[in-house]
């Protein structure tokens, strides 16, 4: 679904991104995990066209989408729930929805069904304004606008941040729901473990710029753990 080969990125002269390959199969959540600073962040929005790929090639459904605009690549089916939610506090719900449709140019149709299935609380809401919610109903504002563009691949940069255990139980229910039965391919930035366990099939280790390891989830061991993730 996903191929990453090579890629280097750069913040000026600093290196920050070393040589990263990665393949995310199709229908798989894999977890992306990996200490402050090691990157993550930096490789979702090189893969989204925030930040431009210096080298290095994305491929996406048999694309090569490595220089291709950020709107084009949520046209083609990529959505990305940014780090920080990034709603907009000053637009209502309802507004943040259509401006999922809006990339689609889909602007004229209704926000489906789908999305107050997933998330019942936002349709009580629509006409409340992003920044009066609470940080769980904003994360789940930032998900449901990514949906509303009908992704086939999910990004989503550490959902579960500062968020209210009952949200982040919703929300690992979400993602399941979205990859086992939607069969969406989905890559997960999500620090805590036992979330990771439950939600990914595959992980995938960031250390210092590199990738360092990437395999089932259930080969997540204690010393790859204590190597990489434990701070
Ligand atoms: N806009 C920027 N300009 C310069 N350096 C940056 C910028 N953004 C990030 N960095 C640096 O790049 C490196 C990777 O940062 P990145 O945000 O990708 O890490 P991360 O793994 O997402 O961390 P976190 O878990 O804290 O979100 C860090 O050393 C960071 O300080
Ligand atoms: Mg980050």
């Amino acid at each position: 679904m996903l191929e990453i080969a090579n890629l280097n990125q750069y913040y000026g002269e600093s290196h920050t991104l070393w040589d990263i390959h990665l393949n995310l199969p199709k229908g798989v959540c894999t977890c992306l995990m990996g200490r402050n600073g090691a990157g993550k962040t930096t490789l979702l929005k090189s893969l989204m066209g925030l930040h431009p790929i210096k080298t290095g090639q994305v491929n996406f459904d048999g694309t090569d989408i490595t220089h291709i605009p950020t709107y084009r690549k949520v046209r083609l089916g990529i959505g990305y729930v940014p780090q920080g939610r990034e709603i907009f506090s000053q637009l209502t719900v309802e507004e943040n929805l259509r401006l999922g449709l809006t990339v689609q140019n889909q602007w004229h149709k209704e926000i489906p069904d789908k999305i107050y299935d997933l998330f019942p609380d936002l349709k009580k809401m629509l006409n409340r304004r992003g920044g009066n919610l609470s940080g769980g109903q904003q994360q789940q504002l930032s998900i449901a606008r990514a949906l509303v563009a009908n992704p086939k691949f999910l990004i989503l940069d550490e959902p579960t941040e500062g968020i209210q255990p009952n949200i982040v139980h919703q929300i690992g229910e979400v993602i399941e729901y979205l990859c086992k039965k939607a069969e969406m391919t989905i890559l997960l930035v999500e620090q805590k473990l036992a979330f990771a366990r439950r939600t990914a099939q595959h992980f995938c280790i960031m250390d210092k710029g590199y990738m360092v390891a990437a395999d089932r989830i259930d080969a997540l061991d204690d010393q790859l753990i204590q190597k990489h993730l434990r701070v």
